[in-house]
């Protein structure tokens, strides 16, 4: 069975409803990544952080995936499919995807803030101050913050590495180190990007541009692996 690797970005979960970070009308343009999305913030003013990621489990509850979820899904009836994800959402895991790996966290998942493997699932959308880990200190969102190591990065290379067929679905690749993850994948094996705002300037090989959106390009890139 060959091995197809995804790496997917805020544009497959764009048709769901649920804002990209960088599009003209993105969460980016209305927050300020260093008012919300790092370390720093957190330790200036918790609420307003717990509050912007409250926002975003709440409305997660509001959504369901998409036919380029689902598409994905189905690729797995005939390979072995590895889904690396950028998105915090749990889409690919609501569309039955299997094996997902969350490069920057889980907004439906909070851990301790001093100890980074006490994590926990959040029942319901609202993490409050004084909801506490085990060993006494606040909980946290669990995200990979601006500034702060993606502990995912060193398996996620090595999947990339190891991919037949290497697919990469709305995603600005403006974010490394998950942006880097392209140069793993061996030179003669095809790689595809779908995004349609996707630029022309890689000098990467055996690569197809589809400048469509991901609902509609995904589901007809699946049927012609599903044929293959
Ligand atoms: N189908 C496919 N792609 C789409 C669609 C769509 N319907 N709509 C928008 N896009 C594309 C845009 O053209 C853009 O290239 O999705 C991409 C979204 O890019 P970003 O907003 O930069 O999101 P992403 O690349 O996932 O961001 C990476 O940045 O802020 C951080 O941690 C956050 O994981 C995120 C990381």
């Amino acid at each position: 069975m060959k091995t197809i690797v995804i790496l997917t970005g805020a544009g497959i979960s764009a048709e769901s409803g649920i804002k990209t970070f960088r599009d003209s009308d993105g969460l980016w343009e209305q927050y300020r990544i260093e008012n919300v999305a790092t370390y720093e913030a957190w330790q200036r003013n918790q609420a307003l952080v717990m509050d912007f990621y409250n926002q975003r489990r709440k409305q997660l509850m509001d959504v369901k995936p998409n036919a380029a979820h689902f598409a994905l899904a189905r690729l797995e009836e005939k390979y072995n499919v590895q889904i690396i994800t950028q998105n915090v959402d749990d889409l690919h895991e609501r569309a039955g995807s299997k094996n997902i790996l969350h490069l920057h966290g889980e907004l439906k998942k909070v851990r301790s803030s001093i100890d980074s493997s006490l994590i926990y699932e959040l029942k319901g959308w609202e993490l409050k101050k004084g909801d506490l880990c085990e060993k006494g200190s606040q909980l946290r969102p669990h995200i990979v913050w601006f500034g702060e190591e993606v502990p995912q990065i060193v398996p996620a290379a090595e999947l990339s590495a190891k991919a037949d067929i290497f697919i990469v679905i709305g995603t600005s690749l403006n974010v490394y180190p998950a942006a880097g993850l392209l140069n793993y994948v061996s030179a003669q094996h095809p790689k595809y990007i779908i995004d349609p705002n996707a630029l022309n300037n890689y000098y990467i090989s055996n690569l197809t541009i589809i400048k469509e959106k991901a609902g509609i390009a995904v589901s007809e890139l699946v049927e012609e692996l599903l044929k293959d």
